[in-house]
């Protein structure tokens, strides 16, 4: 049977240079989309999947991130006396149990693969999810939920993957399958960021996975690849064949909100999409389009 994922790992050392200046002082995982962090997303998604252990790899200027899942003691005493019981809530939620998260940092940005072998102690001998926040997913079960059932039945590594256009295959990894039954299908290769013509297909991996522990023999030997930096597809390309590994074809909404574009069609989508903001935003868009 296999082993319950309990654990997320959730690499936040990245500068968001495409973001400056919004990112000269504040990490752009908080950056927001409609009213709440890009990064609580990702959490949400992980909860909402059973997983409520959280390593945050983080590096330099990313303490906020910390704070923001902490209690706010005054802010909610102050919401308490003033009896603001919905904001309140919003606060609360937004507050991992105590002694559920750990924040370790990246201390050089080294690549990926590295990032995530920083959390090796944190994380022993179990499988885990890998989320990377940039790629903010909306969907019911969430993907990483598909996901930990994937791996549920095949007992292995899962990694969610969608087709994207083949010039855009220089920005992923991308896998190469067998066998596909369902929307999931026995992996044979991941490449780092292969030019069109070298990829293997069309599939790339959208940041989010189920790993097992086995990806640190791997990891610590920090091999270096694309861009000269040790890639997390990597040394999951090397355990291909010795434990399970699937590809899962996510079918929900996904928003590359490490793209200016991407991130502004997660604000209009998800607004456009929530019942406490769907009318007033379409009403908006309507009339700034006619304007
Ligand atoms: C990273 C991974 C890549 C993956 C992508 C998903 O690339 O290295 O394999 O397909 O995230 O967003 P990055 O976007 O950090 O260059």
């Amino acid at each position: 049977m296999a082993q319950r994922v309990r654990k997320a790992v959730l690499p936040v050392a990245g500068l968001g240079t495409r973001f400056l200046p919004a990112t000269k002082a504040m990490p752009k995982e908080m950056l927001t989309v409609v009213d709440r962090p890009l990064i609580q997303y990702a959490v949400e998604e992980c909860l909402a999947a059973g997983i409520e252990e959280f390593i945050f790899v983080t590096g330099r200027n990313k303490g906020v991130l910390e704070d923001h899942f902490d209690s706010a003691y005054e802010l909610e005493a102050t919401l308490e006396q003033r009896r603001k019981a919905p904001e309140l809530k919003q606060s609360q939620d937004a507050t991992l149990k105590a002694g559920n998260a750990i924040f370790t940092r990246q201390q050089k940005p080294l690549g990926l693969g590295h990032a995530v072998w920083c959390a090796r102690h944190w994380i022993g001998r179990e499988p885990f999810a890998v989320l990377l926040p940039d790629e903010l997913m909306i969907s019911s079960p969430t993907c990483t939920a598909q996901l930990v059932a994937a791996h549920e039945r095949t007992g292995g590594n899962v990694l969610a993957v969608m087709d994207v256009p083949r010039e855009q295959t220089k920005s992923y990894g991308i896998v190469a399958i067998k066998n596909e039954k369902d929307g999931l299908a026995e992996m044979t290769g991941i490449v780092e960021k292969p030019k069109p013509e070298e990829a293997p297909s069309s599939l790339a991996w959208i940041g989010r996975s189920i790993v097992l522990p086995e990806v640190f023999d791997h990891l610590g030997k920090h091999e270096t690849g694309a861009g000269g930096e040790t890639q997390l597809t990597d040394s999951m390309a090397k355990m291909i064949g010795h434990s399970p590994f699937h590809a899962l074809r996510y079918t929900g909404q996904r928003y590359d909100c490490g793209s200016r574009l991407g991130f502004l069609e997660a604000n209009v989508a998800i607004a456009l999409g929530r019942p406490d903001s769907g009318a007033e935003t379409r009403a908006l868009l309507n009339r700034l389009l006619k304007g």
